[in-house]
């Protein structure tokens, strides 16, 4: 915000203050006017790097051209209709996405946000199995619907009463923090069957499902280690349980694959898409085999909603995988990913306070800690870098979770250029510089 900001201005978080609900944390202090490839600016007219891709989901940049034209032609010729109506664009965004995804990931229902794509997967999980428990990590975030909040472990579990009867968490496999070690290293093997030797002890015989995100994004960008996923697939199958996997984040290509699942050859029982598929705009996805649905539908499943099938998202989603595919946006991902993990691994050199850098294609962390021979978090710290890198004009997000340090979750969209890498790695070099 400006020194002596304008009467508009004063009017404006007057209004704010007055008429808004707060949802979480606090709102920036400032006015966001408009938003252009990876930049976003103020009232002002200040350039702000954005390297969370908005809520991570704008892989595209902000104001595609391409994307713009979409939604005005079909806001203006074919934007929503009754639910039970279909349109090209939803049945083409089907058969493309079961193009994109090895076989098993056969039928998709199209709906608008990530917890409503966890929320109806879960269901179908609980129809299918006709069990209940559903298992997720303990750092987990799959959204603020009753089914996916239960789900949800990293935040916002107190104070709203019961969650789902069955909701139960192992840990997510921490490499920088090991819990389990075997000869010096990170034992995840051992960490994962103790976790299921007490789930199974706390199952009351109805395993449904297990949820998790392949990269867990909002639990300080863990990435699950090569081999995991496999593992926790035989666990699920030993046990009856399907798996869902929610790449809200992961999916259409940030990786550096279109799907963070390809690189561990597991294909999930049921996959959720969302935020990266609309490259910002509302658009979610669940995905599941044939048997899974023909069975679910046979039992009546039901999850109707105002916007499911909606043509204008669903024809955006199609632009999305077409841009992508055709501008070899993965392949970049994993290049600029490249280019940005190597800057970010200097940084840690040049300042002990940078703990960790992990994470995959473009979806890094870094972890900031006191230093990193005690790893003790340092959460004024993290903050004080968050507001310097926002003053130079880099948005940068970061989350604090207990027995962590605060991960900073560095994600600019997929067509972001050198430059603004290399832009974005000095910025958070003069941040950390300043305040460390
Ligand atoms: C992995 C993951 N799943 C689900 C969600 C929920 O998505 P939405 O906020 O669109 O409901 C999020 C949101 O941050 C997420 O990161």
């Amino acid at each position: 915000m400006t020194q002596n900001p304008p009467q508009a201005d004063v009017q404006f978080w007057k209004n704010a203050t007055d008429h808004l609900i707060r949802y979480g944390g606090k709102f920036e202090p400032m006015v966001i006017e408009r938003a252009k490839g990876s930049f976003v600016y103020d009232a002002d007219g200040k350039a702000i790097l954005d390297f969370t891709s908005g809520q991570m989901s704008s892989i595209l940049g902000h104001g595609h051209p391409e994307i713009a034209a979409v939604v005005a032609d079909y806001a203006a010729n074919l934007d929503h209709l009754f639910s039970g109506m279909l349109s090209r664009p939803v049945v083409g965004l089907a058969t493309r996405l079961a193009e994109i995804t090895p076989a098993g990931l056969d039928r998709t229902m199209l709906l608008s946000t990530g917890a409503e794509a966890n929320e109806a997967a879960i269901k179908m999980a609980k129809l299918f199995t006709g069990k209940f428990e559903i298992v997720s990590f303990a750092q987990s975030w799959h959204g603020m619907t009753g089914g996916a909040a239960s789900a949800t472990y990293s935040a916002g579990r107190k104070g709203y009463g019961p969650a789902a009867v069955g909701s139960f968490a192992i840990p997510a496999p921490n490499a920088f923090r090991p819990q389990f070690e075997r000869n010096g290293a990170f034992d995840w093997r051992a960490e994962l069957d103790y976790a299921f030797d007490l789930i199974d002890r706390q199952s009351s015989g109805n395993l449904a499902a297990f949820i998790a995100e392949p990269i867990l994004s909002s639990g300080g960008v863990l990435d699950l280690p090569v081999g995991y996923l496999a593992a926790l697939k035989e666990k699920c199958d030993a046990r009856g349980m399907l798996l869902i996997l929610d790449e809200a984040q992961t999916g259409i290509g940030r990786t550096g694959l279109m799907f963070a699942f390809e690189r561990d050859g597991v294909v999930p029982d049921i996959l959720t898409l969302s935020k990266t598929l609309g490259a910002g705009l509302p658009l979610a996805a669940v995905m599941t085999s044939v048997a899974i649905e023909e069975t679910c539908h046979a039992r009546g499943f039901l999850f109707y909603t105002t916007h499911v099938s909606d043509p204008l998202p669903a024809a955006v989603g199609l632009k999305v995988l077409e841009i992508v595919t055709r501008d070899g946006l993965v392949e970049r991902a994993r290049v600029a990913g490249q280019r940005l993990e190597a800057g970010l691994n200097t940084l840690k050199q040049h300042f002990d306070c940078v703990g960790d850098v992990r994470g995959r294609g473009l979806l890094l962390g870094m972890e900031i800690v006191n230093n990193r021979s005690d790893k003790q978090a340092a959460p004024e710290l993290g903050a004080a870098i968050t507001r310097e890198c926002m003053a130079l004009g880099l948005s940068m997000n970061i989350v604090q979770l207990p027995g962590m340090g605060g991960v900073f979750r560095i994600a600019p969209p997929m067509t972001v250029s050198d430059d603004e890498i290399d832009l974005g790695l000095e910025l958070m070099e003069t941040a950390i510089a300043r305040v460390a």
